[in-house]
């Protein structure tokens, strides 16, 4: 049920997809004869026809559903380095972070990489992925396009996890055989290594999920530099030997320094995109990170190809990497969803992903590179992203990324049940005021963040705010406290307590 101020939405059980809604059952006597009209019976009584389980949000606790988060770029394993960067840009921070960590995933007792039991995962990487996903899903992200590490066994693990907590996700072993640019203790061996642990990946994941209903292998080079060219061309043709072809994802311009060295490495191709072009690395299931630096020409070929672009302003902004012109890719017909990018981005949440999206474009405008890209024009500040149009990003531009826009990001008929339950908090409409019978003394004063009324955190609303300021401040200033409950396939996959 939407709201019963509002009207009902009824999903099936058995498929998690909505079937219909009703604006006019808007009070407890036309719920009731809507209920026997369809030949239905409430969830309280077993007498009759099929049983209902009404789930229902309450208008006085400003209470609302909205469509589950898809985050379209995170890696699970950078989890325990949340918040940590130094003063380094990504090429150091990859060094001296990032690689380190993911290494960690492997078993201590499978230097080569040949196990492929996620039981042979190390406790503490099983312990990373499991609250990983316990995480997300509590920040109200529904869909996931994850890296994982160069191992099978915790790529696995990955995936069993994301299985069983009910999240629906993209699962990749990330691919990386290039010695010379990759630490000698976290490398594919070969590049017929690398895509025979990769099929290895997705034979589990596809044996897991036959049907590809919740999780669903993705090819994962980790970017140019990091792999050859026989990886490269041998990852575009395994995800094209599959029907329907599996998904893509890597990273693309997304420092300066980053986009000089794949130039010197790959110098028979004519700019960062070409390389993936040649390798048949840019189809229409592509989920392309960042592209923050994309020439006109790489933004065409992108857009030829129908390949999609995670912004991930939060992780840009922390790693200095630059600010993403995203009205001109949008302007330019590019899809465009938001990633956290965790642990580039210092956060598991979509929503703060958005909330950075609109300050980014805010920004835009004082880039001397953006500057140039509209030829020192003034653009009248229309690269500013709306709120709704962050908010759109994360949900249907995120769906469009992960090509699931006619399934999941809006509550349209016939589309998934992923979605959440909002709560936002209001101040207490309190007869006596604070002033009276206070002394001028300085006091301490118990702040309550949760009681039997609602939450909690950041929003208070005084009352009198329409739908569309409700929906600004939560952007604004909501968190996880505010996500109340979280369902995937129609099943109910998390519980704020
Ligand atoms: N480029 C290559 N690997 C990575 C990574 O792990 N994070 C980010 N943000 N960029 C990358
Ligand atoms: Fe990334």
């Amino acid at each position: 049920e939407l709201d019963r101020n509002q009207g009902v939405l009824w999903v099936s059980s058995a498929d998690g997809r909505i079937k219909g809604y009703d604006w006019s059952v808007n009070d407890d006597a036309s719920f009731q004869s809507f209920l026997s009209s369809h030949g239905w019976t409430d969830g309280t009584s077993t007498s009759k026809g099929t049983q209902v389980q009404v789930v229902e949000s309450n208008d006085a606790r400003n209470e609302f559903f909205f469509p589950g988060f898809i985050d379209t770029h995170i890696h699970a394993p950078q989890f325990p380095n949340i918040g940590l960067f130094g003063s380094s840009g990504l090429l150091d921070w990859l060094n001296e972070y990032t690689y380190p960590t993911e290494a960690s995933f492997g078993s201590k007792s499978d230097p080569n990489n040949q196990q492929t039991d996620p039981k042979d995962t190390p406790p503490e990487g099983l312990r990373v992925y499991d609250e990983v996903v316990a995480r997300t899903l509590a920040h109200g992200t529904t869909c996931a396009s994850y890296f994982a590490t160069i191992h099978v066994p915790a790529t696995n693990a990955l995936a069993a996890l994301c299985h069983s907590h009910g999240q629906r996700a993209f699962i990749g072993r990330v691919c990386m055989d290039n010695k010379d640019e990759c630490p000698s203790y976290y490398v594919d061996q070969s590049a017929e290594q690398g895509l025979n642990a990769t099929k290895s990946t997705i034979e589990y994941i596809q044996t897991l999920d036959p049907n590809g209903t919740l999780i669903n292998p993705i090819i994962t080079p980790r970017f140019a530099p990091s792999c050859s060219n026989a990886s490269l061309d041998g990852l575009g043709k395994l995800a094209a030997s599959y029907n329907p072809p599996l998904h893509i994802q890597t990273h693309i311009a997304e420092t300066l320094d980053e986009i000089a060295l794949v130039q010197q490495l790959f110098p028979e191709s004519s700019s960062y995109a070409d390389v993936y072009d040649k390798a048949h690395l840019l189809t229409s299931r592509t989920i392309l990170a960042h592209g923050v630096h994309l020439t006109k020409d790489e933004r065409t070929l992108i857009r030829q190809r129908d390949s999609k672009i995670s912004h991930c302003p939060a992780s840009n902004s922390a790693l200095g990497s630059g600010l993403a012109p995203v009205r001109i890719l949008l302007n330019e017909g590019l899809t465009v969803g938001l990633g956290t990018d965790v642990s580039g981005g210092y956060s598991p949440s979509i929503l703060e992903a958005a909330r950075q999206a609109c300050l980014v474009s805010r920004l835009l405008q004082y880039s001397s590179e953006y500057q140039t890209m509209t030829g020192n024009v003034s653009t009248n500040g229309t690269e500013k992203l709306s709120v709704d149009e962050s908010l759109y990003l994360a949900t249907r531009g995120g769906a469009a990324v992960v090509d699931m826009a006619d399934d999941i990001g809006g509550f349209d008929k016939g589309m998934i049940w992923d979605a959440q339950l909002i709560e936002l908090g209001s101040v207490p409409n309190n007869t006596v005021s604070p002033l009276d019978g206070s002394s001028v003394e300085a006091r301490a004063v118990t702040v309550k963040r949760v009681d039997a009324s609602g939450p909690v955190g950041n929003v208070d609303l005084f009352g009198d705010e329409t739908w569309q300021e409700q929906i600004q401040k939560w952007m604004w200033s909501g968190d996880d406290r505010n996500v109340k409950n979280v369902w995937v396939q129609g099943k109910l996959v998390h519980t704020r307590d």
